[in-house]
């Protein structure tokens, strides 16, 4: 019996030994998942550079030489303009206009829809469904009640 218990005892000693290395190889081999964590983590970060960001992009760059930083019309570009671009800010044209109307606007020009042809078409756009329609909740995003 005792002999017996000494073999229980020298496998479970086998096992615990066996055990304690595999835990010490453990850490070495979650090193690389946690080096890929920081990368998961960055991936959240993505759509910041995803079309909201591609759209606040395309904005400044297109879009604040006439229709100002906060959309108010009054960017450089508006003041040789007639008529003058609107304050995106009206909640009544807010109101009144729909995504599709901005989003028309947008890619087609004034002209297109009506409206003056100081505002330009902006063609490219239109091949990026996903940053138009971010655009289009920029132009919303400056609404401002009362
Ligand atoms: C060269 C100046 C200019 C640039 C650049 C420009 N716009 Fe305009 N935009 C105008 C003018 C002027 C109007 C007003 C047209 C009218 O009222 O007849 C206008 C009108 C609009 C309207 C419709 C507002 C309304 O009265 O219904 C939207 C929306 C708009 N612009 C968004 C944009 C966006 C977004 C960009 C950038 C992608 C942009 N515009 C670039 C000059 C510009």
């Amino acid at each position: 019996m005792s002999r017996f218990t000494s073999i229980v005892v020298a496998l479970g000693v086998t096992a615990l030994v066996g055990c304690k290395d595999k835990q010490e190889e453990a850490p070495p081999q979650q090193e690389p998942v946690r080096v890929e964590a920081p990368s998961t983590q960055t991936a959240p970060a993505a759509p910041a550079g995803g079309p909201a960001a591609e759209a606040e992009k395309y904005f400044k760059a297109r879009c604040v030489v006439c229709h100002g930083t906060t959309g108010a019309g009054d960017g450089p570009g508006a003041a040789a303009i007639d008529p003058k671009p609107r304050a995106f800010a009206d909640p009544a044209w807010q109101d009144e206009t729909s995504d599709e109307d901005i989003a028309k606007i947008i890619t087609e020009g004034g002209a297109a829809v009506g409206k003056s042809p100081g505002m330009p078409a902006h063609p490219d756009i239109k091949g990026k469904p996903e940053v138009l329609k971010e655009l289009v909740a920029l132009v919303r995003g400056f609404r401002k009640d009362g």
